[in-house]
């Protein structure tokens, strides 16, 4: 048995490749420094479908837009028990109300859902009437448009595409298993995504980046980091944002980030010395990582610099990994296609270690 599925293989996939060795991410034959800050998420999310759709339109911007109009209709009055759940459970509730099947149609809405219904969960925290889409702008404008009201700048569409798109797609991760277990039941997209949320959710997968900035705020300063992050592996915590199952190396999305975070911040200058700042608090947390596991590399991994783009970007930190979904549901869907078109009833063995009936049978 190998724990945690460490290093088993249980699909052949075109969409991504994760050398984790060299510190390489592939997704559908180009490079993440190809894709990262080129693409938009729209036309990223027709790349990942080509092949596992018919009639895929060339340009789906229109068809995401006219999709984000239609699961508007689920916020217009917003149920005020949603705001009981965390922001992430409550856009999960929300998109549990989307009807399942396998075509394009439904694959758009789910694309549309979580960038809708996590600007209108934002906006109701905030006591705001949710911001109707406008089908017309790109869907990182939009994503954004739907939580401050306004129309944003390109430097900051441009940041979140770079987001959206670096984070789409990663190999067989927990969340893309899970919706890939789903799909090969045959239950439909809805039901995979709704899997998918729910395994990313977890502070070990999607919900790090969020911790990342509690982190910080309470180091404070540069001076603070070595003291409040030995204490934090005394008490047997793990740092966020740091070490990977694949990764032996730098996660290379974290750089992706990072670079995007540095161009905002030549726009925006919104806080100033916070990078300056996070770069210490890494450098410190990799030289106490390396002298608290010698024998395990621990590097930064997407979930570090996620926090610092995001919250650039205005995110509150409690709708991080909701923002993570934005993208990653590309790939959930894209692999469920996939399972569906050339893949078995996912169904492994386990091995009983529980105690022998009684009477023998
Ligand atoms: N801080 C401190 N110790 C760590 C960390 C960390 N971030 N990551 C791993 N370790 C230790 C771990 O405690 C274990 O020690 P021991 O052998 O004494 O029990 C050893 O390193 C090996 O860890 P592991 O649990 O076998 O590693 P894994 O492959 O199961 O876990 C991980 C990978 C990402 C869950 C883990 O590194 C972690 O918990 N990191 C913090 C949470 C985080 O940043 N998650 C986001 C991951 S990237 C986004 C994504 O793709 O989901």
């Amino acid at each position: 048995m190998s724990d945690g599925l460490e290093d088993v293989v249980a699909a052949n996939t075109v969409m991504s490749e994760v050398d984790g060795q060299r510190g390489v991410l592939i997704i559908r034959g180009h490079s993440l420094d190809e894709l990262a800050g080129a693409t938009r998420f729209e036309d990223l999310v027709r790349t990942l479908f080509d092949g596992f759709f018919e009639a895929l339109p060339a340009d789906l911007a229109p068809a995401l837009g006219a999709a984000r109009a239609e699961v508007f209709s689920e916020v217009a009055a917003l149920d005020p028990g949603l705001l009981d759940l965390t922001q992430v459970e409550a856009m999960r509730a929300l998109t549990a109300r989307l009807p399942d099947g396998d075509d394009l149609a439904t694959a758009l809405r789910l694309i549309a859902a979580p960038a809708v219904f996590t600007a209108a969960v934002v906006r109701a925290h905030q006591g705001q009437a949710p911001v109707a889409p406008d089908p017309a702008l790109s869907h990182a404008a939009d994503a954004l448009r739907m939580i401050s009201g306004r129309v944003p700048a390109k430097a900051q569409s441009d940041a979140l595409d770079t987001y959206l798109v670096t984070v789409s797609d990663h190999g067989l991760n927990a969340s893309t298993f899970a919706a890939r277990v789903i799909a090969s039941t045959r239950a439909g997209l809805t039901s995979a995504v709704l899997g998918g949320i729910s395994a990313l959710k977890g502070p070990l997968h999607g919900g790090a980046p969020g911790p990342v900035i509690e982190m910080l705020d309470e180091i404070g300063e540069p001076a603070n980091a070595r003291a409040w992050i030995e204490q934090a592996l005394a008490r047997g915590d793990r740092l966020m944002g740091f070490g990977h199952r694949v990764y032996r190396v730098r996660d290379p999305r974290a750089d992706a980030l990072k670079a995007a975070v540095r161009r905002l911040d030549d726009g925006s200058n919104a806080r100033p010395g916070r990078i300056a700042f996070a770069e210490a608090v890494e450098a410190a947390a990799l030289a106490i990582l390396k002298e608290h596991k010698p024998n395990r590399p621990l590097d930064t991994n997407v979930e570090f610099y996620t926090a610092l783009l995001l919250e650039a970007l205005d995110f509150p930190p409690s709708a991080f990994t909701c923002v993570f979904a934005m993208g990653r549901v590309a790939g959930w869907i894209a692999h469920a296609r996939e399972q569906v078109a050339g893949g078995r009833l996912i169904r492994p063995q386990s091995v009983y270690v529980g105690p022998a009936p009684l009477k023998a049978a």
